[in-house]
């Protein structure tokens, strides 16, 4: 396998702040080949009984467009039984151990994702997946009782 992932911007946008919020989103550049993402975002009501969680992706042609995969999950019932959508548990498996999401429902704590390496992100997607080469971005719409309260937009090129 020849190709290669680099985090290029990624983008954290509240919905909703009476529900919650970002207290940081950034790509850290550390050197050429150590960059990480770090995002928290905090609830100012808890604990959170309902999730729904959208994964789409997308490939830039002449702007961004949906290209293969547009997930929709109940969170709470995914995280009981991970294999019920194997696309879901692909994506989920390349933050899982960055973050403190891997717990069944309900949420009594912010969420953390703490420094999501390129590394384990090439790792995952080399993994299975004939991706071609090109821009991609992942974009992640959180919802709560079916309304969205953030979207997380993460932009890469595979080279
Ligand atoms: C990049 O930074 C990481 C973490 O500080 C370090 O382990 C690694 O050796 C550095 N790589 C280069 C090429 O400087
Ligand atoms: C994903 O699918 C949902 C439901 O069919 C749709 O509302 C949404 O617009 C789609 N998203 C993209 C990026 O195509
Ligand atoms: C996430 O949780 C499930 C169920 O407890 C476990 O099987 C899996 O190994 C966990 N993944 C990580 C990366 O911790």
């Amino acid at each position: 396998i020849t190709s290669k992932f680099e985090f290029t911007n990624i983008k954290c946008i509240p919905k909703d702040e009476q529900f919650g919020n970002f207290e940081c989103c950034y790509l850290k550049s550390v050197n050429r080949t150590y960059k990480y993402v770090t995002i928290k975002y905090y609830f100012n009501k808890l604990p959170i009984t309902s999730i729904q969680v959208n994964v789409a992706l997308f490939k830039r042609f002449n702007g961004y467009k949906p290209f293969l995969y547009n997930v929709t999950v109940d969170g709470c019932k995914f995280l009981k039984n991970q294999k019920s959508n194997p696309i879901m548990k692909f994506f989920f498996e390349t933050i899982d151990s960055f973050s403190n999401i891997n717990h069944s429902c309900p949420y009594n704590h912010g969420i953390i994702f703490d420094k999501l390496t390129i590394e384990a992100v090439n790792r995952q997607f080399t993994k299975i997946l004939p991706f071609s080469e090109g821009d991609y971005m992942v974009e992640i719409n959180w919802m709560s009782f079916e309304k969205l309260r953030a979207v997380t937009m993460f932009y890469g090129t595979l080279s």
